[in-house]
């Protein structure tokens, strides 16, 4: 049984199922490298401060080297008496090299330690999701180049609205995740704080110097006061809440490909490699990779919401109810990154069904506005225009015509002042490319925007 590094205080044992509930070991073992480089960061600074001699810091460092090796060889004994990653990695230390480990943990506190592994941890994955985000978004460009001229409806409230280039539908969400990334990237500069130095919650007595080991560790700041430092987790949950957003937009895409893979869209045929059969109707085709997707992100909120719950009633500064923080976290972290990686993968192997997709955009009267700004140009009011076309439209239902199938001499029974060249202007082509307006679906338009993607990804 290894002996408590806080043993000093207690005459009895510890409570088998109060240990086994306080440890967190099981899961934050994930920070075993950052602990590491933390404490090799930490025991320089005291070295250079003159509180630990320069071989006691060459042992600490080689000692803590070891174990690294020793976990990543997976020979290390973690051992749940131990608690957490901290006191694994230091009694391990202590057990290597002797005295001089004991002395490691002089100037800090767990509480400013583990703050400084989970900001070292977050500042890496937030970087693999920003590599990440960079995938999907060059992926999303691309296929936006590739598929250019394919027209496919537009819809709002999930009716056919107005013919949009499909290109101009995927760089949508290149704008999207051109926002995550913007998230991520400025929740990083508050990440990137220093933690450590503030040790239990109140400074410390020890002549440190922080700046010192904000260089080290490459933090360009360094927290300005040690309550907060220990006591509030707000960068982790903001992190939370651009995952969530992030999820959120991969799920809104998830869901588009499922209906447009269905018989009744017929828009995409989905890769065979991101679907799945039915164990019992052998026709089937299952999405299964984008349902999950759009399922996973169910975690995702539910991370951002235990992060909000773990800390609205903790007075300051550290409580142990803050080492619920890291399981949702890691879940979060880990789900976001695999669906981002998934989603890249497949958008360029989406096969969209130009032919189905140009037939849709074609019904539903999606030139209704078209008509509209036609007469506008005739010198009708928008409004007075509006009802004429709508009439047009039920006269058409009622017929069970299209708009352009309607003779001249129908539609100025609805509009006088229509005139023989209407036709040219209320095609689905025509008005595509009608909207010119800076960010409209007009193909110079998509092509400029198109240009201006792939030069922020280059800067990027
Ligand atoms: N395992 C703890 C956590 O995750 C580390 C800090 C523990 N500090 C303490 N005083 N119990 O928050």
């Amino acid at each position: 049984m290894a002996k408590k590094l806080w043993g000093g205080r207690f005459s009895q044992p510890r409570d088998q199922l109060a240990e086994q509930f306080t440890a967190s070991i099981g899961f934050d073992r994930r920070l075993y490298k950052h602990d590491i480089a933390g404490s090799i960061a930490h025991a320089k600074m005291l070295a250079k401060q003159g509180i630990i001699s320069p071989s006691e810091r060459d042992q600490i460092i080689r000692g803590l080297e070891e174990i690294r090796e020793e976990i990543e060889r997976g020979e290390f004994e973690f051992k749940l008496e131990l608690e957490d990653i901290h006191l694994n990695i230091e009694h391990r230390l202590t057990e290597k090299i002797g005295e001089a480990g004991r002395k490691l943990h002089t100037a800090r506190s767990r509480n400013d330690q583990i703050a400084l592994d989970i900001r070292l941890y977050l500042r890496e994955e937030i970087g693999a999701i920003l590599s990440l985000l960079d995938t999907v978004r060059a992926a999303l460009v691309e296929t936006a180049e590739r598929e250019l001229g394919v027209i496919m409806p537009g819809y709002t409230h999930l009716q056919r609205a107005q013919p949009v280039l499909l290109s101009h539908h995927l760089l949508a969400y290149y704008q999207m995740f051109s926002r995550d990334r913007e998230r991520f990237q400025d929740c990083l500069k508050r990440v990137n704080v220093l933690p450590l130095g503030a040790a239990a919650l109140a400074g410390t007595s020890f002549p440190i110097d922080r700046h010192y080991v904000a260089e080290l560790l490459d933090f360009p700041a360094v927290s300005e006061n040690s309550i907060d430092t220990v006591a509030d987790r707000d960068f982790i949950i903001e992190c939370c809440a651009a995952m969530s957003i992030c999820a959120m937009h991969l799920s809104r895409s998830a869901e588009e490909y499922i209906n447009w893979s269905s018989a009744e869209f017929g828009f995409v045929e989905l890769p065979d490699a991101f679907t799945t059969g039915s164990s019992i109707m052998p026709q089937k085709k299952n999405p299964d990779v984008l349902e999950l997707m759009r399922g996973k992100t169910a975690r995702v909120y539910g991370a951002l919401l235990r992060e909000l719950v773990v800390m609205k009633g903790l007075p300051l500064a550290y409580h142990s109810d803050m080492q619920e923080d890291k399981e949702a976290l890691f879940d979060a972290l880990d789900t976001l990154k695999a669906c981002l990686e998934l989603y890249g993968a497949l958008v360029p192997q989406v096969k969209f069904q130009a032919v189905a997709m140009r037939q849709a955009a074609g019904g539903g009267y999606s030139t209704a506005t078209d008509l509209a700004d036609y007469l506008v140009r005739q010198g009708v009011p928008f409004r007075s225009a509006h009802e004429a076309v709508g009439t047009a439209v039920r006269y058409c239902l009622e017929q069970g015509k299209e708009l352009s199938e309607l003779s001249l001499e129908e539609l100025r029974r609805f509009a006088p002042q229509v005139g023989d060249d209407v036709y040219q202007y209320i095609t689905v082509e025509r008005a595509v490319a009608a909207r010119r307006s800076y960010g409209g679906t007009a193909p110079e338009q998509v092509q400029a925007a198109i240009e201006r993607a792939r030069q922020e990804l280059a800067r990027q």
